[in-house]
């Protein structure tokens, strides 16, 4: 089997094709990626020079770039967007573009192709936000509701995935997928900033009140998941991710890495926060696991554990992701914290 991926140079991405030669080494993998400044091939070092793995440099806004490189392809794993919230809300404009125009631009060609399976990673930040508190869970069955520029963006994107699939019969599976973290996650999210700012004996920024939930999965968990939809998937099938069982707030979340790192609660510095944000995310995963026998096989704990590990053993790595224009990032977002 032949599998274009997109955006296999960023973080779930580059876990994705590790993960995918190890466990399929009969496989080739193209990698298709533009680079930006979350992409990074440093994250796929170890598999550089295997012969079942191209990496093509390239836009998936750009149609005769995008069908010249799919060819030959069976299956496309697209992963490829702008994903950082905070991002979208200081400038839109390129999560409208990659996320929904990218994405209209590589169902063309998928159709051009006649691939057998185009596989659309999503989230759950498509379905809105829950109440605090409350049992509810996102499903397959919940309404889309997304409230910010990032989501929306992906909103729509879902929204064509299907449309191509009535319209023209490409055939498509989408994973709605809660936060992910764990090895290679770029420093500008929640947990590897916690984990790289307490390394650096720096304060940890929490918007708000702290009191928002997410639903955190191991990443090695979603890429088990995709692999399960892609084997035992049924088309036009929408597949819902999620790692937890129980609440917890960021506060919480932060503060249990500050325990596992040994580190003080003094290192928490509450920050302004972020606009429209959203209150609890939680996913019901439970027809996932009925259909593909998948569930997550890591706790938090664990995985918390793994992947602070992982930081300390790779400090030269977000060293140099943390320095150059990172930096001018993190000054505008957080002043001088
Ligand atoms: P990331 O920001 O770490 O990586 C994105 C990758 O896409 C980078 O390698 C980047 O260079 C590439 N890219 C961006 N624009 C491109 C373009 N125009 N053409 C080609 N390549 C481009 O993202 P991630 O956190 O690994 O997320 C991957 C996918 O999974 C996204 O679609 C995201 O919406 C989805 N998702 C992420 C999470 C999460 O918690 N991170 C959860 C659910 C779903
Ligand atoms: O739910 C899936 C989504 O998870 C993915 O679709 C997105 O691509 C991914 O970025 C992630 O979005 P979030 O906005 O939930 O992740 P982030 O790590 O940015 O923030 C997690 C929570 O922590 C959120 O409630 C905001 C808060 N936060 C974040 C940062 C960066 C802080 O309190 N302080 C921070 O400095």
């Amino acid at each position: 089997m032949k599998l274009f991926v997109t955006g296999g140079a960023g973080f779930i991405g580059s876990n994705f094709v590790r993960y995918w030669l190890k466990h399929h080494p009969e496989d080739h993998v193209v990698n298709y990626d533009l680079l930006t400044y979350a992409g990074n091939l440093e994250n796929l070092a170890e598999i550089e020079n295997n012969p079942h793995y191209t990496f093509i440099k390239g836009d998936i806004r750009d149609p005769e770039a995008v069908r010249e490189a799919m060819r030959g392809a069976n299956v496309v794993v697209h992963f490829a967007a702008e994903s950082h919230v905070d991002r979208s809300i200081t400038d839109p404009s390129g999560f409208v573009t990659t996320n929904v125009v990218g994405t209209q631009v590589l169902l063309d060609a998928a159709r051009e192709h006649e691939v057998q399976r185009f596989h659309h990673v999503s989230t759950d930040e498509v379905f809105g936000s829950l109440e605090l508190g409350s049992e509810e869970k996102f499903t397959p069955h919940t309404p889309y509701d997304p409230r910010s520029p990032y989501s929306a963006s992906k909103a729509g994107s879902d929204h064509l995935v299907r449309a191509y699939g009535e319209t023209f019969g490409l055939p498509w599976t989408i994973t709605n997928c809660s936060n992910n973290y764990g090895p290679y996650h770029f420093p500008e999210k929640l947990i590897p900033l916690a984990i790289t700012n307490i390394l650096e004996g720096k304060s940890v920024p929490v918007y708000g009140d702290g009191l928002n939930v997410r639903d955190w999965l191991y990443v090695e968990d979603h890429c088990r998941a995709i692999e399960a939809v892609l084997h035992h998937g049924e088309e036009e099938h929408t597949y819902l991710v999620g790692g937890m069982s129980e609440d917890i707030s960021n506060l919480d979340l932060v503060k249990m890495i500050l325990e596992l790192m040994g580190a003080d609660e003094s290192l928490i510095t509450y920050v302004k926060d972020r606009p429209g944000h959203d209150r609890r995310y939680a996913v019901d995963w439970s027809t996932t696991q009925a259909d593909l026998g998948w569930e997550p096989s890591v706790t938090l704990e664990e995985g918390l554990q793994q992947t602070i590990d992982w930081y300390r053993e790779h400090e030269d790595w977000w060293r140099r992701v943390k320095s150059g224009s990172y930096q001018d990032y993190y000054t505008k977002q957080y002043g001088n914290e």
